[in-house]
């Protein structure tokens, strides 16, 4: 017996005798959805929770949206699987005012409320009893909750109504709604939501897209989902079909761009399902935010949330909506237990956006993706090194005790996808596939870890093949630092093409010279990506006026560009980089400009200056890296 089961059988004893809960070190059981097979979870080291002994099965949210004062109030309903006679359920709480409990026989409940950890928030202790089918929690929201946030008129893209937006992956659902914030604990939901009447709500759930006309609306997600996915958006947004079962919610004056911008939304779900088995939640839709949404894509079951810095006006960043698409199979279907199984969402979701672009837009755009994203892993890889966290360079990740948010790097996405791109490689593409299509079909509804992963990758796949081990080696990917020797290297003769380009200008060609026709964003950003270092202001000038970087309203293309102006402190772009900085709220593209900012005296006073004023726009995830970056050792 080996340490971890003997740990967890002693500590189930003592529970039996004590008959007492709480979340120590014990594995978690719960209900696998829709089969009454049993799952054994792993512990959650960020949640409070105990979903072992009672579990929340369904949540029925009543909230009223105040945009004067900045809250959500009402009451959140839990309904209870108590599966071990549980006297106290623990959930996770931050920055909630709770006002009381309900319990379902009509007594209010005794609670503790714990001493606040940072990150995690506080435990949430209900006293209930073994007959205790329901909860009633009546509640408010901070005004500061990290998981909202909340916008004036002025900064929405329309400008006429204040707006409203969620986020809660990784640990932020708590900040919002008293949860077992845990991915692997999985529940229905519904909610009534009632706002001002000329402002339309839409949640992660089955919704109308039309204004009600009273403000209030209903949602129902009748599949099991994990907190991370709860999700509530408000604003004046407008809804347009764009197939049999999608369509794209903006604000009035970017719908028709955004509507253009997808065109393609409804051959991804087509090309989706033809890979890997049937969209399973009915409606897919994209709602496209202001342009402070912190992150470039949320995968929200059935509504994705999206950045309007991928409306470029050509079509060339729609992968990401390939990307959030995906993850309602690995992620949303399949969902990883702990966010140390992080890359068991992220990786698998990258190599099926990559296989959903490869389908609609051809192979030698695929190619181009692919190589861009080596050089992305490889740079964060040396960074990681340098900074002495080789271990965040593994699939299998060790958070325990960190805020997930500092470990969710690149190597969940790029060197997960590297990964499966490898077993790909070494059984062939169609028995891969068919292993993918049963793995999502198996585990759907349930969570997944990396043991139990690379256990049905044995079972399914390698079936003790030493030849297969020895051309993929598994235990490298998933436990080893950097990149193992099995990893392929991505070819793409479009980027050759740039690469000679690079060549001709970095040895005196002059900008306007070189032969850059036909070429699209990927072409370009291989071009910034490839002369870093390599050039000179002079030739940073020339660039400039044969290519128009400083005024490019492609924002991939803007930020790459940028690193290069502060690196030679080309002071011709900074006017448009403040202009940047002040309107995009996507950390992405702020965290590497902040930081090469922050590296010089006079950079990091100007940054602190156009920070100060981007800050009021700035969604709390962004706001705590840029901070760390600005003002951490001060
Ligand atoms: N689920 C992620 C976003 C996320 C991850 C939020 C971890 C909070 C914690 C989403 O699917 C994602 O990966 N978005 C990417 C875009 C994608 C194309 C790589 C992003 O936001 O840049
Ligand atoms: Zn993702």
């Amino acid at each position: 017996m080996n340490y971890k089961t003997k740990f967890a059988l002693i500590t189930s004893l003592l529970f039996t005798f004590i008959s007492c809960n709480n979340n120590t070190e014990n594995d978690k059981e719960v209900n696998g959805e829709e089969t009454s097979e049993k799952v054994t979870l792993a512990n959650d080291a960020h949640s409070f929770s105990n979903p072992n002994d009672v579990a929340v099965k369904h949540m029925h949210l009543d909230l009223a949206v105040d945009f004067e004062r900045r809250t959500l109030s009402g009451s959140v309903r839990l309904d209870l699987d108590n599966k071990t006679n549980a006297e106290v359920l623990h959930l996770d709480s931050r920055q909630l005012n709770i006002d009381k409990i309900v319990l379902d026989n009509g007594e209010e409940a005794s609670y503790e409320l714990a001493e606040d950890v940072e990150y995690f928030g506080q435990d949430l202790a209900v006293n209930i009893t073994p007959e205790t089918k329901s909860i009633n929690i009546y509640y408010q929201t901070s005004p500061e909750a990290e998981a909202l946030q909340w916008l004036k008129p002025e900064q929405t893209a329309y400008g006429k109504n204040p707006f409203l937006f969620s986020q809660s992956q990784a640990i932020l659902a708590r900040t919002w709604i008293p949860c077992q914030d845990s991915p692997g604990v999985k529940f229905t939901y519904s909610a009534t939501v009632k706002t001002n009447p000329e402002l339309i709500a839409l949640m992660s759930a089955e919704n109308g897209n039309t204004k009600t006309g009273d403000g209030v609306y209903h949602f129902e997600m009748k599949q099991p989902i994990s907190s991370y996915l709860l999700a509530l958006t408000v604003g004046d947004l407008e809804f347009k079909s764009l197939g049999r079962n999608c369509g794209v919610f903006a604000e009035p004056n970017m719908l028709e761009k955004c509507a253009w911008e997808f065109a393609d939304m409804q051959s991804m779900i087509d090309s989706a399902e033809a890979l890997y088995g049937a969209y399973a939640w009915g409606q897919y839709d994209v709602v496209v935010l202001p342009p402070s949404f912190p992150f470039g894509g949320m995968e929200n079951p059935r509504l994705t949330f999206a950045t309007p810095t991928i409306i470029a006006g050509d079509r060339s960043l729609v992968a990401l909506i390939a990307h959030e698409l995906a993850h309602s199979w690995s992620g949303n279907l399949v969902t990883n237990e702990t966010w140390n199984d992080f890359w068991l969402n992220e990786g698998f979701t990258v190599y099926f956006e990559q296989r959903i672009m490869e389908k609609i837009f051809g192979t030698p755009y695929e190619e181009m993706e692919t190589k861009l994203g080596m050089g992305g892993l490889k740079q964060t890889i040396e960074r990681l090194n340098k900074d002495g966290q080789i271990d965040d360079t593994h699939l299998y990740l060790d958070l325990d005790g960190r805020n997930p948010d500092d470990g969710l790097t690149d190597i969940a996405y790029e060197k997960g996808r590297f990964f499966l791109q490898t077993v790909e490689k070494a059984v062939g593409r169609e028995k891969f596939d068919a292993f993918l299509k049963q793995y999502f079909t198996e585990n759907a509804f349930k969570p997944m870890n990396t043991k139990r992963f690379e256990a049905y990758l044995d079972e399914h796949l390698l079936k003790g093949d030493s030849a297969l081990y020895a051309a993929i080696q598994p235990k490298a990917w998933i436990y080893g630092p950097g990149l193992p020797e099995t990893c392929p290297t991505p070819e793409s003769e479009e980027l050759d093409k740039v690469t000679t380009q690079i060549e001709r200008f970095t040895t005196g060609t002059s900008a306007s010279e070189l032969e850059v026709e036909g070429w699209t964003t990927h072409h370009w950003l291989y071009f910034l990506r490839g002369l870093k270092g390599q050039v000179n202001t002079a030739q940073l000038a020339d660039m400039d006026k044969a290519f128009g970087f400083t005024n490019s309203g492609n924002n991939e293309i803007l930020c790459d560009w940028f690193q290069h102006c502060i690196a030679l402190e080309y002071k011709d772009a900074y006017p448009s980089m403040d202009r940047f900085l002040t309107t995009v709220g996507r950390r992405k593209f702020l965290t590497p400009l902040y930081e090469p900012l922050a590296a010089t005296e006079d950079g990091k006073a100007w940054a602190k200056d156009v920070y100060e004023r981007a800050k009021p726009g700035y969604h709390a995830v962004s706001k705590n890296t840029i901070e760390g970056i600005l003002y951490a050792s001060e």
